[in-house]
Formats: structure tokens, C-alpha cells, sequence
């Protein structure tokens, strides 16, 4: 049963999301990858591989590993338990004491919080781009850098890097990149295409997205990935045979979704664009948004990511979220499903308040997922909610 992987450069995203990487079930011809559930296989003599669930060869773990690196346009990659998971598999394989990572500061708070707690604990010192401008990351590199780590479109403000420029920055000193591609999803944009090395998703998010599962994924050629496979395999952050079917099973439908999570994304960022009681609008697709000419470059769509900055006060901004029905007030993104959330209550938590601040994450800026129903329901929803200010500015009069 061996995947069939003769898609990947030549067929569409469609195809490939259908098709690459999957193995077929021949012993009843059944169309899905089986789930090869077994945590002991026979030991296969002295020159055979030995099949195990931490060393992710279990079949049901390639085949979905083969789909994501057939999207990324990538040689090989790994899927693991978390999009954690993956970006520390990439730091513990390539950094060690001494060692140095230059990161963008606007990222994910999670990782904000692995690379500002527990890297340093492990002898690796980091350094925060605080600009999207690429000579200030070349200016932050030091001969014991390894990692260029970035994130574009950022969470939760849509700040866009130039990936292309960054990329042949790190190459020129020796540095690897890494991209935190979670937000673009491979349907919207190819880093590797661009020069980066590695490639990170949390793939609990659009490449799943059914928001049932946790898991991370990393894309990078043969020699990389040897490297942190081999580190996957000591610290162990495998994922279970189980939830590689409930991904790939996912992940049939990403490029149909994201058609649909595209032109919502558009839509409702327009919509709040021209709305009254929206002070700005962060998403990568607005003429005014300030990466928009990289994104265009960069990016075939703009995905369904967007934060909102409205004009009211954070009590205010509380009430237009417990008056929205379609999207659920909810942690994560990238399901099927509109989710809203405070950035500064949920992904951005771990963060002090100072650094919040530095980072123009206000207590009243609302982040949406826009999913994949249909928009007018989506800006009815919207502005319902929001007639919460006019209300509230009315009872204060
Ligand atoms: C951009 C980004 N990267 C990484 C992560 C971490 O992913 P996970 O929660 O699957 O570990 C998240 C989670 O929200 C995220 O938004």
C-alpha cells in the first residue's frame, strides 16, 4: 500500500488536496486511506524499517503528510499533535545553546510566549523585529543566528512580510527561514515557492477545518526534515493514526473551502470597511492596508482572517460580541464556522499588558474567522451586533 504522490507537481489544488498521498485499500478497494491503528508491527529483519506510531510511518500518517507537502509544493513533511508541536520541533531541531533566532514581533501569542519563556531556558537567545521592513531583519542577524522565524499574514493584525525578500536575506547569511503559513493556508500561498525553507501550519485550523481536531504540520526538503524527524521521534509529538484520517478526510475539501472563506473574507471586510461603527479594519485584501501591495504579489487570495478595531470603548465592544449569533465567541479560527474573539482575552493572553500595547492589540480589538456561510447572513449578523454602539451611544445622551 504505497501512496500515490504522482500529483504533486502537475495537477491543480483541487486535485491534489482530493487525491495526492492517498493509499489505497486493497484489500476490499475501498477509496479512503485505511486507519492502520496498530502500535506493533512484525519486525521486519535486520536491513527493514521498522513501523512504529512515534516514528510517524504508519501508513494513515504519510498518506496526510504527503497531501500537505504535495499543497506546499514541498519534498517531504511531517504532521504532528499541535501547531506548538511543530513550531518547537523546528526550534529543538535546529537550535541549541548559544544559538541565536531572530522573530518578527507580531506573531501568534503562543509562539511569542515559547520564544520569549522557554527558548532562553534552553541557552537560545532571541531577538523581536518589531518592523515588517526586511533590512531591519538583516540587521538583527548575528553569525550564531539558525532561525529567521516569521509569520504572515500575522495573528490577530494581518501584518504581511515580504517573503521573498526575507528569504534571500537568511540564505545570503547562512540562516534558515521558517514561515508560519496557518492564516494563507497552501491554497492562498506557497512560501517554499518563494525561497523559505520551512514551512509551519497549525493544521487544527484551516486544514482541518472542522474545529474537531488538534494537530501541526511542517514542509521542508529531504535534509531538513530528516533532521527534525529525528527530533519528532525523541521528543515524541506524534499524531494518532485516528486523527491522520480526520485530516486528511479534512483536508479533501481545502481548496473548495477556502473559495468560499476567500470570498466571505473579501466581503465582510468591506462591508465593515464603509460601516459607521468600525474605526479600522485589518485584512491583507483592503486597498489601505498597508502590505497590501506584498500580499498581492505574494498571496493568490486574501483568506478570511480579518481584526476589527471599533469605535467604542471596551465595554461597548463587549456587548456587540455577546450579540452575535453566527459567529460563535470562540478560540481558534479556520473552521467551517464564523468565529469572534478578544485577542487581548485569548490568543494574545500570555502576553503582558505592556507588550499588548506595544503591539497595538487593544482590549476592544475583535478578531473574526469568517467561515463558509453565506456572507448576507454573515453581515446581517454583523450589523445587528453593532447597532449595539448606536444603542449604547443613544443611552448615554
Ligand atoms: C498562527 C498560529 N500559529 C500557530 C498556532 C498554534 O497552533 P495549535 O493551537 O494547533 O498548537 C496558532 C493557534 O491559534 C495560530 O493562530
Amino acid at each position: 500500500m504505497q501512496p500515490s504522490n504522482g500529483q504533486q507537481k502537475t495537477t491543480g489544488f483541487s486535485t491534489r488536496a482530493v487525491h495526492a498521498g492517498n493509499v489505497d485499500d486493497v484489500m476490499t478497494g475501498g477509496v479512503n486511506t485505511p486507519i492502520f491503528p496498530s502500535s506493533a508491527y512484525r519486525v521486519p529483519g535486520p536491513l527493514g524499517k521498522v513501523v512504529y506510531p512515534r516514528y510517524q510511518n504508519i501508513p494513515t500518517q504519510e498518506a496526510v503528510a504527503q497531501k500537505i507537502a504535495a499543497l506546499e509544493g514541498g519534498e517531504c513533511a511531517l504532521v504532528v499533535s499541535s501547531g506548538m508541536a511543530a513550531i518547537s520541533s523546528v526550534f529543538l531541531a535546529f537550535c541549541g545553546p548559544g544559538d541565536h533566532v531572530v522573530l518578527q514581533r507580531d506573531l501568534y501569542g503562543g509562539t511569542h510566549h515559547l520564544a520569549a519563556k522557554e527558548l532562553p531556558r534552553l541557552g537560545i537567545e532571541v531577538t523581536w523585529v518589531p518592523s515588517q521592513d526586511p533590512e531591519d531583519f538583516e540587521a538583527a542577524l548575528r553569525p550564531n543566528t539558525r532561525i529567521l522565524y516569521l509569520e504572515t499574514p500575522s495573528n490577530p493584525l494581518m501584518k504581511l512580510l515580504d517573503l521573498q525578500a526575507l528569504a534571500a536575506i537568511a540564505r545570503r547569511h547562512g540562516v534558515l527561514s521558517a514561515v508560519d503559513n496557518t492564516f494563507a493556508t497552501p491554497i492562498n500561498q506557497n512560501p517554499l515557492a518563494l525561497g523559505i525553507d520551512l514551512v509551519i501550519h497549525s493544521a487544527t485550523k484551516y486544514l482541518n477545518g472542522h474545529s474537531d481536531l488538534c494537530c501541526g504540520a511542517i514542509v521542508a526538503r529531504r535534509e531538513l526534515m530528516d533532521r527534525i524527524h529525528g527530533v519528532a521521534a525523541a521528543y515524541g509529538p506524534s499524531l494518532s493514526p485516528y486523527d491522520c484520517y480526520l485530516l486528511e478526510r479534512g483536508m479533501k475539501t481545502l481548496a473548495v473551502r477556502m473559495r468560499q472563506h476567500n470570498e466571505n473574507g473579501a466581503r465582510i471586510a468591506a462591508f465593515l470597511d464603509a460601516h459607521p461603527q468600525v474605526r479600522r479594519v485589518y485584512y491583507p485584501g483592503l486597498p489601505t492596508h498597508p502590505g497590501h501591495a506584498i500580499a498581492a504579489r505574494q498571496m493568490r487570495a486574501f483568506g478570511a482572517m480579518l481584526s476589527v478595531k471599533l469605535d467604542c470603548d471596551a465595554a461597548q465592544a463587549q456587548t456587540v460580541m455577546e450579540r452575535l449569533q453566527f459567529f460563535k465567541p470562540a478560540v481558534s479560527l479556520g473552521g467551517v464556522e464564523s468565529l469572534a474573539c478578544f485577542p487581548a482575552q485569548t490568543s494574545h493572553a500570555p502576553l503582558s499588558p505592556e507588550e499588548r500595547r506595544a503591539l497595538g492589540i487593544s482590549d476592544s480589538l475583535i478578531r473574526l474567522s469568517v467561515g463558509i456561510e453565506d456572507p448576507e447572513d454573515l453581515m446581517a449578523d454583523l450589523d445587528q451586533a453593532l447597532s449595539a454602539i448606536t444603542e449604547h451611544r443613544g443611552n448615554d445622551a
